[in-house]
């Protein structure tokens, strides 16, 4: 596993906005085939959006030839709903993008048969050729997507149930009440996830040192799901330095020593 630290979220935000429009571009110059890359939402993207927005504009990237899936959609929120993982992606990222409509997958958590839709959305993975690049965030409980602790490390897409902390944690975006936070969502599993080439989890803030150090310090283990990345033979974790707050200075030392060596 490797671990970028930048002093701020600013810096690892870039950093990860610049890795994945380097990503984009490679396969680009030596295929025809799409890059197909999996996106998160939440707080921790948005300046990473913001940079590969600015790129787009700027004619350093571009998404016409990439096919995105969502990691994940609440059940039963309106698509409409200004915090459905819908309205958040078109506002953040797609409708400022040159990604075609059709290229652009995320899970409908409002499906009449919700267990199709996330064998579906599976199938639809594979069909694209396979996820490229996953870039995702974490929870400050180490979950990754809506993989909350306990969830399988072998798991696919499926219907979860949400943690009453991780609702508490989302309640910040329904008027700080936890009883208007969905119950459910549709999450892929850690194995998607982990199926892809490459993954990359951006962590931001104090508030995810915790969880960053068990995933990376910590046993491989269902209790925390991002530390199931150890396994992944190209899985990144970009943080800020706050997010790194809690590694042991030993590791922090070894990981910036690596960056510095490698010029990161
Ligand atoms: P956040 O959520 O980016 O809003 O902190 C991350 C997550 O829960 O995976």
């Amino acid at each position: 596993m490797k671990v970028i630290i930048r002093n701020d979220s600013k810096g690892a935000s870039v950093w990860a906005a610049h890795y994945i429009a380097r990503k984009i571009n490679e396969k680009a110059a030596v295929s025809d085939k799409p890059f197909v890359i999996g996106l998160c939402t939440g707080s921790t993207p948005i300046e990473t959006y913001e940079e590969l927005i600015r790129m787009v504009k700027a004619g350093e990237v571009s998404f016409k030839n990439v096919i995105s899936f969502n990691m994940d959609e609440y059940v039963g929120l309106p698509v409409e709903h200004p915090e459905s993982y819908h309205s958040f992606m078109y506002k953040y990222l797609f409708n400022h993008i040159d990604e075609p409509e059709e290229n652009i997958h995320i899970l409908n958590g409002n499906a009449p048969d919700l267990k199709a839709e996330c064998e579906n959305y599976e199938k639809a993975i594979v069909e694209a050729g396979g996820i490229d690049l996953f870039f995702g965030g974490i929870g400050e409980d180490g979950h990754i997507a809506f993989n909350e602790p306990f969830s399988s490390l072998q798991s696919r897409t499926r219907v979860m149930t949400l943690t009453y902390d991780t609702r508490v944690v989302n309640s910040r975006f329904f008027d700080n009440d936890v009883n208007k936070v969905p119950k459910q969502a549709l999450s892929v599993g850690v194995a998607t996830v982990l199926s892809a080439q490459e993954v990359l989890i951006l962590a931001l803030g104090s508030k995810k040192a915790r969880a960053v150090a068990e995933s990376i310090e910590g046993p491989y283990s269902h209790y925390c799901t991002v530390s199931s990345l150890q396994a992944h033979p190209a899985g990144i974790i970009v943080c800020d330095d706050l997010a790194a707050g809690e590694l042991k200075v030993n590791s922090y030392r070894y990981f910036k020593a690596v960056e510095e060596a490698e010029g990161e």
